[in-house]
Parts: C-alpha cells; sequence; structure tokens
C-alpha cells in the first residue's frame, strides 16, 4: 500500500496509525488487535455492516442490479459521467479541473461514475473513494489503472480517515441515508485540513414536492421488504410515475421528464435505505452554527459548502 495514503487512514476502533501485513493481506493496527481484511485491494473497515446494516445492503443490492443492466445503461440518476464532473467543478467553484490539485474525498462514491472521470480529469489530485456498500470492491478493476486512485469500504459516520487530513470532501446524495445528518456532517467536517479545508454536500430539501417521497410514505416501511419485492415494485410503479410526470409536469426536483429506466431506479434507490432524511435552510443554518462552521454557501436545492478559515 502506498506510504503516503496509509498515513491518512487510522484504526476505526481506537484511532491509531495502521500497517500493512502483505503476508495476512491485511491492515493492522499498531495498537490494538484490529485487523482490516483487503478485498481487491480494497482496505475494509467495517465489512460486518454488509450484513447487518440495512443501508448497505440496500445500496449493494442496488448497484448489483445496476451493474447488470438492469436499470440504467451509461446515466446514473438520469446523469451522464460529465454531468457528474460538471457538479463536482460547479460546487466547489473550479475553473480548471485538469490543474486541480490536492486530496479529495469522495464520501458515497455508490456506482464510482464520479471517481473515474476524475481520475481522468484531475491527474494531478489525489483521489480517495469511500462507500459502504460492496461495490466498492468491485469498482476495483476499474480503478486500478488510476494511480492516483485509492479505494476504501468505511462508514462515515466512524471514518477510518485522521483528522484535519483531507483538502477537499465531497458527498453528493449520501448523508441523507445515515441514521445522523447532523453527526454526517460533524464527522466529515472534522477530517478536513485546517486552512482552507472545503466540503460539499448534497442533501434532499424538505421543502420541494417529492412523488418519490410520497410512495416511500404511502408503502410504510418499504425498506423492510423484501429485496425482490421492491425490484419488482420499482418495475411496476415506474410506468405510473412517469405518466404521472409527464401529465403534471413535477419533475420532482428534476427540470425535465426522466426515462422510465431513470424513473425505475430511483424509485428502487428511495423505497430501500432505512433512512432517507430530509432538510430545511434553516435546519443546515443551525447545524453550521452548532459546528461553529462560519463560512458556508448554500448552492441551489440543497447543496452546501462549507469552508474552512485559518482561525477556525
Ligand atoms: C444514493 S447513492 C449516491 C451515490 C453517488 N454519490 C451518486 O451521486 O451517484 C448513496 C451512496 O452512499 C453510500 N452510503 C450510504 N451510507 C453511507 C455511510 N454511512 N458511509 C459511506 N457511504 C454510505 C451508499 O452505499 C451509496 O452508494
Amino acid at each position: 500500500m502506498n506510504s503516503k495514503i496509509l498515513d491518512l487512514y487510522k484504526c476505526v476502533n481506537c484511532d491509531s496509525q495502521l500497517k500493512d501485513n502483505i503476508e495476512k493481506e491485511v491492515l493492522e493496527c499498531t495498537n490494538c488487535s484490529s485487523e482490516y481484511p483487503i478485498i481487491n485491494k480494497v482496505p475494509a473497515f467495517c465489512y460486518n455492516a454488509l450484513n447487518n446494516n440495512i443501508t448497505a445492503k440496500a445500496f449493494s443490492e442496488q448497484w448489483t442490479h445496476y451493474k447488470n443492466g438492469e436499470y440504467e445503461e451509461d446515466e446514473v440518476f438520469g446523469l451522464k459521467a460529465s454531468d457528474y464532473l460538471e457538479h463536482f467543478c460547479y460546487a466547489f467553484n473550479i475553473k480548471n479541473i485538469h490543474d486541480f490539485e490536492g486530496t479529495i474525498l469522495e464520501v458515497g462514491v455508490g456506482s464510482g461514475h464520479l471517481i473515474n472521470v476524475l481520475a481522468q480529469n484531475a491527474p494531478k489530485a489525489t483521489i480517495i473513494g469511500m462507500d459502504i456498500s460492496d461495490n466498492i470492491f468491485k469498482l476495483s478493476n476499474i480503478m486500478s489503472k488510476y494511480p492516483n486512485v485509492f479505494l476504501i469500504q468505511g462508514d462515515l459516520l466512524n471514518p477510518p480517515i485522521k483528522k484535519f487530513s483531507i483538502k477537499y470532501i465531497y458527498s453528493s446524495g449520501v448523508i441523507h441515508h445515515t441514521k445522523s445528518v447532523y453527526g454526517s456532517i460533524k464527522s466529515l467536517w472534522g477530517l478536513l485540513k485546517d486552512n482552507n479545508g472545503q466540503l460539499y454536500f448534497w442533501i434532499y430539501p424538505s421543502y420541494q414536492y417529492c412523488a418519490y417521497d410520497r410512495l416511500r410514505n404511502m408503502l410504510g416501511k418499504p425498506y423492510l421488504f423484501k429485496e425482490r419485492t421492491r425490484y419488482i415494485l420499482s418495475k411496476i410503479l415506474a410506468p405510473f410515475l412517469w405518466v404521472y410526470f409527464f401529465i403534471t409536469k413535477k419533475y420532482s426536483y428534476k427540470i425535465s421528464l426522466e426515462s422510465l429506466k431513470t424513473v425505475s431506479f430511483r424509485i428502487f434507490d428511495n423505497i430501500s435505505p432505512e433512512f432517507q432524511h430530509r432538510v430545511s435552510k434553516e435546519e443546515i443554518k443551525e447545524y453550521c452554527e452548532k459546528l461553529n462552521i462560519t463560512n458556508y454557501t448554500i448552492k441551489n436545492d440543497l447543496g452546501v459548502l462549507c469552508i474552512k478559515d485559518k482561525d477556525e
């Protein structure tokens, strides 16, 4: 393992430095007895979550369906790789991505669309991709061709990354799926470097009408349904929702009608995770005040860029 990258990681049980045990194919803690298996070149910091965390299991299933071509093909949530890159540049006000330097941590990489396109367009940056789902192990084959990309399986609420070590953190559509939005912002904010470290996250707004949200509420606790039931529901309900969008033009925070495949994928995405928080701009303000984040900007609905000033 690259020693500079290993220096950024820490034991999630006692916060101590890790070392690489090549023979055993684990990262081991230099202080306590914790060991983290390296699966397909990806250190796994919360492997048990894949069996006992509803969110980790749900997203593992979701990305497996996606990879099998059962929903969208080149797009993810109706977005192309270039849209992902554009949004990343918009988030951090980047003019020239090709000269972009520093360590970027993408939290909740999902399909890997963003890190893939970032790796191609920001060769001077060091890119770490983290996700709780098992898709992260499958991304290793695609990402191994980029020397500046490193993947880890981990939980953002207990990240295996040292405090004050990352320059840019980007997390889109992720923190509303954790048990605590405030806890997530606090955790990620703590990882940022002091001087001009930047955290951008995009989260569901609570103030926009969303048909997916209503559907989820109508179903009660759909995340408790069997995986097959959720999959079938996503296929059966998609045409009805698509016709509804077509007629009403209320696209659920999109500006145009999405394809049937995207609507179907979004249904699975909405009914599967255990947590699906939605927040208001007032709540963001409240969280930032509590965390003493003085320099923050709300970008559209609902992206937030938080910047660490020197004296914070
Ligand atoms: C809705 S997907 C978004 C994926 C990607 N950011 C995108 O915009 O396409 C949410 C992702 O966050 C990951 N995730 C959810 N909770 C997480 C946690 N506590 N720690 C790390 N990743 C998490 C899920 O596994 C999933 O891949």
